[in-house]
């Protein structure tokens, strides 16, 4: 069995809407556990250093505009398999091609405001781990 970490962000659709216990509830329901979590306002230079791999995307500009729009609650998750389970919980980025019961297909906008972020790989999640949080504010 492997315990994981990976990094999750409840992006500003879901905060606008007043929907971020329906996403947490999805998350606890695939049997991932919330070892840290924090709402903030992230900083225009905060969003485009997040995002920097997808700098010479089309959409980069919207994407980091999309991001500073509202708050996001920023989250640490721990379980077996966590990065893989947390993709499979999150659904396709298109809510479109997302499958039924995934958080994109039922509560996502669009492409750009699609609710969650979750990290694609062990290095990436503790890249973005350590974006947002200290040791001592994740607790197990
Ligand atoms: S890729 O090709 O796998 O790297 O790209 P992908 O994971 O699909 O997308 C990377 C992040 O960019 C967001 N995205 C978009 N934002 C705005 N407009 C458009 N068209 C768009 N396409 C993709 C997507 O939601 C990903 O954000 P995160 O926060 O990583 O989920």
């Amino acid at each position: 069995m492997t315990v994981e970490r990976t990094f999750s962000i409840i992006k500003p659709d879901a905060t606008r809407r007043n929907i971020t216990g329906k996403v947490i509830d999805k998350i606890e329901s695939a049997g991932l556990k919330i070892v840290a979590s924090k709402r903030v306002q992230l900083s225009r230079e905060q969003a485009e250093g997040f995002y920097a791999a997808h700098k010479e995307r089309g959409f980069f500009k919207d994407l980091v505009t999309f991001m500073i729009s509202g708050p996001v609650v920023v989250q640490v998750l721990e379980g077996e398999n966590a990065i893989a389970k947390y993709r499979e919980v999150m659904g396709a980025t298109n809510p479109a091609n997302a499958d039924a019961g995934t958080i994109r297909k039922e509560l996502a906008e669009s492409i750009e405001a699609n609710t969650v972020h979750g990290s694609d790989s062990p290095e990436a999640a503790q890249t973005e781990i350590k974006f947002f949080f200290d040791d001592n504010e994740i607790v197990g």
